[in-house]
């Protein structure tokens, strides 16, 4: 019998994500004899019921192309805006699953849509994910579709504000994405040669951080690239946050729920410019002129890279192959050469973060890297 496989794109875009709509697409179809539709705008398209039969003619030529031809939102099933209300339209989706006979529902998306998914895994659906995300931080899963395209952005970025850092004896401090996980800003640091690297994952010192750049004054080099992760907190930043997530994990009644997370998004509000306001302390304790760049949404835009494409390409042909074996409930991940469906209650709710004795962190150190601890 004919199997009938829907596909939704969720959370931010990653370059990769039509790679991957073609992998599963042309495998359905082309292979295995399926019929695909895809969801405009992740879970919202499903509510609204917003398809898009997808076939030969328009899965052509997408491979190379940035973004998602499905469209993407941040929109959660069991807390959608809707009327101007926050609803659970965890029915709504049951509905639609069944008017539109699905077999199967793929979700692509970072560590939100793993949650979303498992939610709708456990109402009944026939769920199977794909991790994207230039973050890089989706648990139990070698890598994820976008960060290696995001990687090459942002570290040709640091190759390029090195030459003008050091025309003009500056610092310049490169702001690159990832809220929680430093993978990004690391790796690139470390591919772009940063003087100073910081990440969330290790709280900084800012008077280590500026001795090491007037270390480096002291040793004839009068400038220095400080890539700072979205997310990279001094220590003091560190303590008050890590209380707030303290008493947002120990909350039991919702109203205290509620609470927790206002306080910490009031909190992540107020570091919205904590990456100027680093730049201008390292100014005042070093006497070198500073400048700012946010590297911002550049690094998930255009092109993916052909890792990216590749990655995507494997893991849609796998994720289609696993519709056929009728596996459900599982995240096709990225194991060494191949993949592996892993159960969705191990991946849902994890991050990845760097752990302290990451090889990436010792390398950094043994080239001198200054990490702010
Ligand atoms: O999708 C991951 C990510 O790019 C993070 O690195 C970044 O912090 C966040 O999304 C930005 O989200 P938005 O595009 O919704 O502003």
């Amino acid at each position: 019998m004919t199997k009938y496989i829907g596909i939704l794109t969720a959370g931010g875009d990653s370059p990769g994500l039509n790679a991957a709509i073609r992998g599963v697409g042309k495998t359905a179809f082309g292979y295995y004899r399926m019929q695909v539709i895809g969801f405009r705008d992740g879970f919202r398209g499903l509510v609204d019921n917003r398809t898009l039969r997808l076939d030969a003619n328009n899965l052509a030529g997408i491979l190379t192309v940035g973004g998602t031809i499905l469209g993407t939102s941040r929109d959660k099933p069991h807390r959608m805006v809707v009327g101007g209300k926050v609803r659970d339209m965890t029915d709504v989706i049951l509905e639609n699953y069944e008017a539109n006979h699905l077999d199967a529902l793929v979700c692509l998306g970072g560590g939100g849509t793993q949650k979303n998914a498992l939610r709708l895994m456990e109402k009944g659906l026939n769920i199977i994910t794909m991790p994207k995300t230039i973050d890089n931080d989706v648990a139990m899963t070698d890598t994820t579709f976008g960060f290696d395209t995001a990687l090459g952005i942002a570290t040709e970025a640091i190759d390029r504000l090195h030459s003008t850092a050091h025309s003009h004896h500056r610092i310049i401090v490169v702001e690159i994405m990832g809220h929680r996980a430093g993978w990004l800003a690391l790796g690139a640091g470390l591919a772009g040669g940063a003087d100073v690297i910081l990440i969330p994952e290790l709280p900084y010192d800012t008077e280590k951080v500026a001795e090491a750049i007037r270390k480096r004054v002291r040793s004839g080099r009068n400038f220095s690239i400080v890539a700072v992760a979205e997310g990279a907190m001094s220590l003091e930043e560190g303590e008050i946050f890590r209380a707030a997530e303290t008493r947002k994990q120990k909350a039991k009644k919702k109203s205290e729920k509620k609470a927790a997370r206002a306080e910490l998004e009031k909190l992540a509000q107020r570091r919205a410019n904590h990456t100027m306001r680093l730049s201008r302390q390292l100014e005042e304790m070093t006497g070198l002129e500073s400048r700012v760049t946010i590297l911002g949404h550049l690094q998930r835009g255009g092109t993916p890279s052909a890792a990216d494409r590749l990655l995507a390409t494997r893991l849609g042909t796998a994720c289609t192959d696993l519709i056929n074996q009728e596996m459900y409930g599982v995240m096709v991940a990225a194991r060494g050469e191949g993949t592996e469906p892993v159960p969705l209650d191990r991946v849902a709710g994890k991050r990845k973060l760097i752990p302290p004795d990451h090889p990436w962190l010792a390398s950094a150190r043994r080239v001198g890297t200054n990490l702010g601890d």
